[in-house]
């Protein structure tokens, strides 16, 4: 079994993009930038966007964090983005989800230039993931075929079935795995709670990507032998026993499925650290495309 070090490939990635930053700087004497807008104060929102900004610094590029209060208008914050949609100094625009109730998701991200939408969420660039154009992918999914890039594990022809249909990882893992395309043209399942028998369909997996948000929920009896396991899921359990009273978990129940699997992605340290990696690497992109 091969356990996919997510935490070295993001480290990979990261360093990469540094090299490339300092070669632009030099050669088109500009760096790429990315804003962070970040709305009220979820503990876990706040904790994504310092990292993003971390990140950012680490490897040269320019970064500015936008924070507001949740009592902001959803009109206040549509003209933050359109300040940021003609500012050249920004290439990518983050707005970090979830929003409190009274702005509606929606209409901020299709404020968002599709030119500066490193998340991957404006319908334009979901519709152009869909039909097999080269466009900015959701970050997690982005990671997750990267993953199985750098580790050569052969896609093609292989049964994907993915466990979830979420906007942000299900539907478009599921369609980047379909397009026929190195490191997809995959067949694809996209099962989800409504499913009568979930093992049914998982059983069958040559390649089990688990989106569902549920501690442990994947468990041996529904994989076969060797098969190659991409867990996204960060659940938080309690443990008492712990200093922090809690441990991270995924949708996959690590010890009993690693013993059947190929391949898997531990949690913490999988498909994680590949989010922020490639939100860096969409706004290198986002970058590129300015320069043209
Ligand atoms: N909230 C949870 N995941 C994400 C993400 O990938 N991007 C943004 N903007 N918000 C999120």
């Amino acid at each position: 079994m091969v356990l996919i070090d997510g935490k070295k490939v993001a480290a990979d990635i990261r360093n990469e993009l540094k090299e490339k930053i300092s070669k632009a700087k030099s050669e088109v004497k500009n760096i790429p930038g990315l804003v962070a807008i970040l709305v009220g104060d979820d503990p876990a929102s706040k904790i994504y966007v310092s990292r993003k900004g971390k990140a950012c610094e680490e490897i040269g590029m320019r970064t500015q964090t936008e924070i507001f209060p949740s009592s902001i208008t959803e009109e206040e914050l549509l003209s933050v983005i359109d300040q940021y949609n003609a500012n050249s100094d920004y290439h990518g625009i983050l707005v970090q989800l979830p929003l409190p109730k009274h702005i509606d998701e929606t209409h901020v991200i299709e404020r968002i230039s599709p030119q500066k939408d490193v998340d991957g969420f404006h319908p334009v660039n979901v519709g152009n993931l869909v039909i097999g154009k080269d466009t900015f992918a959701s970050c997690t999914p982005a990671g997750i075929q990267e993953l199985l890039k750098r580790y050569e594990i052969s896609t093609e022809g292989k049964h994907v079935v993915v466990v979830g249909r979420s906007n942000i990882v299900g539907k478009p893992i599921a369609n980047i795995m379909l397009q026929k395309q190195k490191f997809a043209n995959s067949v694809v399942t996209v099962c989800h709670s409504a499913a009568s028998d979930l093992g049914y369909y998982t059983r069958q997996a040559d390649i089990l990507i688990a989106a569902i948000g549920r501690a442990d929920f994947i468990t041996a009896d529904m994989v076969k032998d060797g098969v190659v396991v991409i867990d996204v899921g960060i659940n938080r359990i309690d443990a008492p026993h712990l200093p922090k009273g809690y441990r991270i978990v995924g949708d996959v129940e690590f010890e009993t499925v690693s013993k059947k699997a190929s391949y898997i992605t531990p949690v913490p340290g999988g498909v994680g650290p590949m989010t922020i990696a490639m939100l860096l690497s969409n706004t290198f992109k986002a970058f590129e495309a300015f320069n043209k």
